[in-house]
Formats: C-alpha cells, structure tokens, sequence
C-alpha cells in the first residue's frame, strides 16, 4: 500500500490522462509506518540532533539559507519521519543526508520516531531567506489555486498526508525543492505531484517560493493573515 495524499480536483484535471502511479519499494511505507507507531524519547532525540545534525541545520534547526540547508524546526512529524526514511532507502537525493542516516546510530526506525518528535517540538521562531518580493501576488494565485488543498491555506501541512509545512521555510531551498521534485529528485512521491511541480515555470515557482517564505511563525488565526502571507500576532 502507498502513503496517499489528497489529490485536488485541478491536480487531477491535469494529470488524468497519464496519471499512472510509480511504484515504490513498499519497504521504506512500512518502515514509516512503523516509525510512527514507536513511543518517542525526545530527550534522546535532542542528543542525536546536537551530535550529528546541528553541525550543518544549526543549533535551534534553523537551517541555513546560504547553503540550501533546510529548517526543521515545528516540521511536521510524519513527513519528518517520511524523509529520514526516504533518504536512509535512496528515494530521496542528497549525498551529506545519504552519509549521515546511514550511521549505525541512525539508521533504525527508533532514531528516525526521536528525532522527529524532538525536532516538531522545536519553536518555528525563524526569519527566513526571501526572495525579492516582486512575484507575490502571482504566487498567492498559484498557492492558493492549486497548493492550498493539500498543504492547507496558511501552508502548515497536514500529517495524515504526510504533507509537509511551507511556512518558515527558506526561498531558495524551497524554489530548489520545487525543482527536484519536479525532476525527480525525491523518488518515493506520487508521479502526479511530481509532473504538477515540473509545469511550473521559473518565474511561477520563484513567485510562489517567494509567498511561502513570507509565511512565518506559529498558527494563530487563519483570518489574521495578511495578502502576503506573513500573519499577525
Ligand atoms: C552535512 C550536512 C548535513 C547534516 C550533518 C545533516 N543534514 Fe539534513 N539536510 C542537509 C541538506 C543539504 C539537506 C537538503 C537536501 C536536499 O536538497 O534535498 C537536508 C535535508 C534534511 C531533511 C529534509 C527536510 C525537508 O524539508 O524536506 C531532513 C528531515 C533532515 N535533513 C534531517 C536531518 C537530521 C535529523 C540530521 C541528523 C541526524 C541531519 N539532517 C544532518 C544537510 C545535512
Ligand atoms: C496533491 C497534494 C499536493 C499538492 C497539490 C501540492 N503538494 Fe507540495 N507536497 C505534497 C506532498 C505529499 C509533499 C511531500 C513529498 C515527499 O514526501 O517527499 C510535498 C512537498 C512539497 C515541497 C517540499 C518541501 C520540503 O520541505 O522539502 C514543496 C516545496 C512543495 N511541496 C511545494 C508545492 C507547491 C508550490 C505546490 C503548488 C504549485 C504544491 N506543493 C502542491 C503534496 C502536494
């Protein structure tokens, strides 16, 4: 069985006619599955993150924009877990996170369940990277035409989809995502997704990078947010 996302009616208007499914190994879903199911030890997950991870996603998982290092912080905790085992079984492209989930230490469902949990606890307290603001109302349009229905309308996400949040996120890491994804970069998502994000062009998925990275903070009130996505506290 595959993790399955909600497809929105747009998505699947476009993508009907060749929206076949690419199989992946069912390994890594059940891995994730169990991963979730695995009672949580923060404390230990805060210890694995100061010695093998904040060297590169910073000490309060802010990552890093200059280096398209992501933040981690409030990330959701199945799609957390979801990309620890992507990257762990090579669904997922990235030499330095290949190398660092294949430490023994790391490299069990036990590890992936901590970190994850730690890792969604931390405050989204971040000012991250934008772009340079002249894209916003087109991607407004875009997030919240044709985005929205699975990331949600303020970009949190949503565990049982395994959808990541967008918000405090940085502009080029993001933007770059869009593309690998697109490219097929990330292996374990649904081929739908992936052919979505590749008709984006480069000022669409620049102006709908630069809407997110705007998009910060922890949910209060979904009528607070402003045009640009930013919200009021
Ligand atoms: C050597 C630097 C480095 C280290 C150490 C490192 N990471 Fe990463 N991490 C990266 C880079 C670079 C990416 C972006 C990969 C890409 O472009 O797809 C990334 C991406 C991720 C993602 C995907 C986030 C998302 O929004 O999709 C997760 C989750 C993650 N890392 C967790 C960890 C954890 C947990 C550790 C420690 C166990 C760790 N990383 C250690 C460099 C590192
Ligand atoms: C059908 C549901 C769906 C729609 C529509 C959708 N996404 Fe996603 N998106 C996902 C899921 C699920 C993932 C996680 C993929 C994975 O597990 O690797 C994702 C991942 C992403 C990521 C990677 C985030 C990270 O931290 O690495 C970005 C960026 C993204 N989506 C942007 C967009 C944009 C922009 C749009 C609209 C143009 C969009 N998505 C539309 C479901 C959706």
């Amino acid at each position: 069985m595959r993790i399955s996302f909600r497809a929105p009616a747009v998505l699947l208007a476009c993508v009907l006619a060749t929206g076949v499914s690419e199989a992946s190994p069912l390994s890594v879903d059940q891995k994730v599955r169990n991963a979730l199911q695995l009672d949580q030890n923060a404390s230990n997950g805060k210890k694995l993150y100061a010695t093998h991870c904040a060297q590169c996603h910073g000490e309060q998982a802010l990552g890093s924009a200059a280096n398209l290092i992501p933040s981690l912080a409030g990330q959701r905790r199945a799609y957390l877990v979801k990309q620890l085992a992507d990257f762990s079984e090579l669904e997922r492209d990235s030499r330095p996170m290949h190398a660092v989930v294949s430490k023994p230490e790391l490299a069990s469902e036990q590890a992936w369940a901590d970190l994850s949990g730690y890792l969604n606890s931390l405050p989204r307290t971040s000012f991250p990277q934008t772009g340079d603001g002249r894209g916003l109302e087109l991607g407004e349009a875009i997030f919240q035409d044709q985005c929205a229905s699975c990331h949600e309308q303020d970009a949190r996400g949503d565990d049982d989809g395994f959808t990541p949040s967008l918000r405090d996120q940085h502009y080029a890491y993001l933007v770059r995502q869009v593309r690998s994804i697109g490219t097929w970069h990330r292996l374990n998502v649904d081929a739908n997704l992936v052919r979505y994000l590749d008709s984006l062009d480069t000022e669409e998925a620049t102006a709908v990078a630069d809407y997110l990275s705007r998009m910060r903070g922890p949910i209060k009130d979904h009528d607070k947010m402003n045009s640009d996505g930013t919200v009021n506290n």
